[in-house]
């Protein structure tokens, strides 16, 4: 069977992973937990292509462009989870198995955190697992796929 096709984002300041807020998100940088996203893709038979963007319309445009060329998609999408309609339209709108994912513990923290706009329209979530969270999704994902 050949390897399914994910695509990975990460949105806002995600691209700060090791240096950002490192008691809330790790010492981990975003190149690293890449590697071990990699790593831990090509055992489960995943090829996962990686992008990361601070722009909400670059992920749109990368949900978009995902469309007959991956089956699923594992977004992280930052701060973008909680109030960018216009990502969960577009999420919506590629009618593809979506998986949510946060580092953190969003429900543990201030309360804006805790509505994500995103969810209703994604296969579903993957919460504060740190790291592992990606791992977790793709596990997820491949078993919808
Ligand atoms: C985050 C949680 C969001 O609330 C925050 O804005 C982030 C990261 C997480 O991975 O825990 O940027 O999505």
């Amino acid at each position: 069977m050949p390897n399914h096709k994910v695509l990975l984002l990460h949105g806002p300041n995600l691209n700060l992973l090791g240096d950002r807020e490192t008691g809330i998100y790790g010492k981990d940088t975003t190149e690293h937990i890449n590697n071990e996203i990699h790593a831990a893709a090509e055992e489960m038979g995943i090829d996962c292509e990686i992008r990361q963007s601070n722009h909400e319309g670059t992920l749109i445009d990368l949900l978009h462009g995902a469309r007959g060329q991956f089956e699923g998609v594992v977004i992280n999408a930052g701060a973008l989870t909680h109030y960018s309609i216009a990502l969960r339209d577009a999420i919506a709108a590629i009618r593809m198995p979506t998986i949510e994912v946060h580092m953190s513990n969003v429900h543990a923290r201030e309360e804006f955190r805790h509505k994500s706009v995103i969810a209703p329209v994604c296969a579903g979530s993957i919460i504060g697992f740190g790291k592992y969270s990606y791992i977790l999704a793709l596990q997820g994902l491949k078993e919808l796929l």
